[in-house]
């Protein structure tokens, strides 16, 4: 049997999409290895979001390379964001690669094995407006949490961010299809179930919009909890809020509502389609809706022009709000968007200092929202042993909050309830019941 290896890198699609190609892999009588030097085709799945991130697979592939030394048959093949974003590029640069595919082409995945040995490279960048791999099964490790894509492709055209070039435009799936889904990965065993795309919320087919699906996913029998990631503010709404409310505990209580400037002169410049004001009377009316509900974000410093005062608006619109947890980023500027064309004028030292900032203020805040837990009785459900040690045992909240607890018989997939008795870092802490 021929033996298949996937290294993943950059977001919860690529993690979804490598589980895609895996399911197809296995139904062409392929078996997984953890071991890239057993492995008879190497794939790497990759992500053109920030600079970084192509970095990374360009060294990875280099050690790639050596397995093909020592055996000529093994196949390289790229696939994902890079692959679509560099096409022939990419080959050019690496000719041990055997092939390339974006993110819309995965079903061709037999035919190009196929053909692979025989022809120097396949390059199969063709984007799609419909395709969704309906009726395709990925192949899910076990565990907690299963990802169910909902929708692909991005036409929000943010002005820094490639992925509406390398993922093409919005499509969703149907309301049905998502719902055997669940229902499907319910039975295998999964009891959280994280419904993805790069634009969620703007989620519709037919009728159906996305409050519609949500209502949908969470009413299938045995879902525990029911995630969504990642929303955009333009297309959040009262409708969605009100699910949040109506099916708690099923939908958790967080929100990822990413805001990545608080500076509407930045907000504009990056074609986000808010207002600082906007953002801020949307966390109100989230606040007001969904009591205990935690919020999160993504925010970015060093855009091109923001200057000291509009990163100041940033920190201000962070006190205003006081997210619960952050991913923060430096701008990375990516060849082919509207904001490569402005020039990259923040200098690396002061984004640099932006970010260390922003992530110290973070820190405040999330442990001070933390803290806001401490004395409640709390849902978690249960993951395994802390990494730490087997003494302890972690789970997670419904605001997605890590908890540490000492260790009992519990099982993972367990929900257990405890009061939080304190909050260090970045995580939560409970005693005994
Ligand atoms: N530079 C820095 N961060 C970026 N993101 C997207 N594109 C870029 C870029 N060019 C961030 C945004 C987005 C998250 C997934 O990645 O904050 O929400
Ligand atoms: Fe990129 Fe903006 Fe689309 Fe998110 S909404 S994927 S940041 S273009």
């Amino acid at each position: 049997m021929k033996k298949y290896y996937i290294e993943t890198y950059g977001c919860q699609m690529n993690v979804y999409d490598s589980e895609l190609v895996a399911g197809i892999l296995n139904g062409e009588g392929y078996e997984a290895t953890a071991y890239p030097e057993e492995a008879d085709l190497l794939l790497i799945n990759t992500c053109s979001v920030r600079e970084h991130a192509e970095d990374k697979v360009h060294s990875r592939l280099g050690e790639f390379s050596h397995f093909k030394q020592e055996n000529p048959d093994v196949l390289i093949g790229v696939i994902g964001c890079m692959a679509q974003n560099l096409k022939k590029k990419l080959i050019q640069k690496k000719p041990y690669v055997n092939f390339i595919i974006g993110p819309d082409g995965y079903r061709h995945l037999p035919l190009i094995l196929e053909e692979a040995p025989r022809k120097k490279h396949i390059v199969d960048t063709k984007l799609s407006r419909f395709e969704v791999y309906d009726e395709l099964f990925p192949a899910r490790n076990e565990g907690i949490n299963a990802w169910i894509s909902i929708m692909r492709g991005c036409d929000k055209f943010c002005s820094y961010c490639i992925v509406p070039y390398t993922r093409g435009r919005e499509r969703s799936r149907s309301l049905e299809s998502v719902v055997n889904e669940a229902r499907q990965v319910i039975a295998q065993g999964f009891r959280e179930i994280t419904l993805l795309g790069q634009n969620v919320n703007s989620y519709r087919h037919e009728k159906h919009r996305f409050p519609d699906l949500l209502k949908a996913v969470a009413e299938v029998d045995g879902v525990t909890r029911l995630r969504y990631t990642s929303p955009h503010p333009q297309d959040a709404d009262q409708a969605l809020f009100d699910v949040h409310r109506d099916y708690y505990p099923v939908v958790c209580n967080h929100i990822h509502l990413p805001v990545q400037s608080g500076a509407d002169a930045v907000l504009q410049a990056m074609n986000r389609s808010y207002s600082r004001d906007h953002y801020l009377r949307l966390v109100e009316q989230i606040r007001e809706s969904i009591p205990d509900v935690a919020i999160s974000t993504d925010m970015i410093v060093g855009f091109p022009g923001e200057k000291v005062q509009d990163f100041e608006d940033t920190l201000n619109l962070m006190e205003k709000v006081r997210f619960d947890a952050a991913f923060m980023f430096k701008y990375s500027e990516r060849p082919g968007t509207k904001a490569a064309l402005l020039a990259d004028d923040v200098s690396e030292e002061e984004k640099d200092r932006r970010l260390q900032a922003m992530i110290a203020l973070q820190r405040e805040h999330t442990l001070a929202q933390n803290q806001r837990h401490i004395g409640k009785e709390e849902s978690i459900l249960v993951e395994g042993f802390s990494r730490k040690t087997k003494a302890e045992m972690m789970g997670r909240t419904t605001h997605n909050k890590i908890v540490i607890f000492p260790a009992k018989d519990y099982q993972p997939k367990q929900l257990i309830h405890r009061s939080i008795s304190d909050a260090r870092g970045v995580t939560l802490f409970a005693m005994e019941d």
